[in-house]
């Protein structure tokens, strides 16, 4: 029996997803795919702990098959040896019903976050009438726990922009010590979510951009707006010292790095570490991810992971420590 490999992923992002694991897992053959699935043809077995061959990979994955009904799906289910059975959409689009899923009873816990060394069963439901996917991982610490690859995050109203999302993410999923009283440089800091995000933990916010903060972020008495462009910035504007540096800039990732790299010898001494948001508006940067990797290291954070983050759009999150 041929043996498959699967990932979920947002719809749209597919080529990504598909460009990264050519380059990554030639072995793996492109076998299938639907909007947020996609599995591959594999020359061997797969284990439930095989490494994730995708960055834009939410969950990935071996490839058990589709199940028309809750008992066809028991039986794939059922020799897994699974402790949590995870239900989601395929593509929230479909208006997926997971209820039927949800409820009926594979005999593990369905939707509890799993935990390191667990089997989770991947119920991946699609529109209705069509057949679920089942799939299986087994969870390590650099998964997200959560169905789905989910990483949930409570976003206040106030929050001017995605952004809060996406660095409350970074945060969550890396573990990253970011602590009251640190100080942070954002570069492409407007309209603020990030911003907000930070200087509600209690951070010093050096907000970098040209364009105007929300107001209600803007008078935050630990953000401090600096209305240039990252090119224009001048060392003496900045407090002597910053422990996170933040990248949100709408630049292609080697003129947005070169910038980075620009301001490095100045933070390199104090800097923990780096959330980067790298715009990936070429599917051509997907084959320059290694590169973009290297570029950080060399910047003095030799320690760099990424990951397409659930509120990330046609971007790519680097988390970058010292
Ligand atoms: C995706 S938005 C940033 C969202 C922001 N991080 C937040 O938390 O709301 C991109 C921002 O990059 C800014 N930007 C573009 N080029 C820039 C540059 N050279 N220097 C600084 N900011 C720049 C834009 O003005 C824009 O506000």
């Amino acid at each position: 029996m041929p043996e498959f490999a699967f990932a979920t992923s947002p719809t749209g992002l597919e080529p990504a997803l598909k460009l990264d694991v050519a380059r990554q897992r030639p072995e793996l053959r492109f076998a299938y795919s639907r909007p947020g699935l996609v599995t591959w043809k594999a020359p061997g077995p797969v284990r439930d702990d095989d490494a994730p061959g995708s960055v834009f990979a939410h969950v990935w994955g071996r490839s058990i098959g589709a199940a028309r009904d809750a008992e066809a799906a028991r039986q794939l289910i059922a020799p897994l040896g699974a402790a949590h059975v995870h239900v989601f959409a395929r593509d929230p689009e479909t208006n997926a019903e997971l209820a039927p899923w949800t409820e009926f009873d594979a005999g593990a816990p369905v939707n509890r976050p799993a935990r390191d060394g667990d089997v989770v069963a991947d119920v991946i439901v699609g529109a209705p009438g069509e057949p679920v996917w089942i799939g299986a991982h087994r969870h390590d610490p650099s998964r997200p726990a959560h169905p789905g690859g989910a990483i949930p995050v409570d976003v206040p109203p106030a929050a001017p922009s995605r952004a809060y999302a996406k660095l409350e993410e970074a945060i969550a999923w890396a573990r990253l010590p970011v602590a009251s009283g640190q100080v942070a440089l954002e570069i492409g800091a407007a309209p603020g979510g990030a911003a907000l995000a930070l200087a509600s933990r209690g951070l010093d916010v050096w907000a970098v951009d040209p364009g105007e903060l929300a107001p209600h972020v803007a008078a935050l008495s630990n953000v401090h707006h600096l209305a240039v462009k990252v090119g224009a910035l001048r060392w003496e504007q900045l407090p002597a010292r910053i422990d996170w540096l933040i990248l949100d800039v709408n630049l292609a990732p080697q003129v947005a790095l070169h910038e980075v790299a620009r301001l490095m010898p100045r933070l390199r001494a104090q800097l923990r570490g780096a959330i980067l948001t790298l715009k990936l508006n070429d599917w051509a940067f997907v084959g320059e991810l290694p590169a973009f990797v290297e570029r950080i290291r060399e910047m003095g954070l030799p320690d760099v992971r990424l990951r397409h983050l659930p509120s990330n759009r046609r971007e790519i999150c680097a988390v970058a420590l010292r």
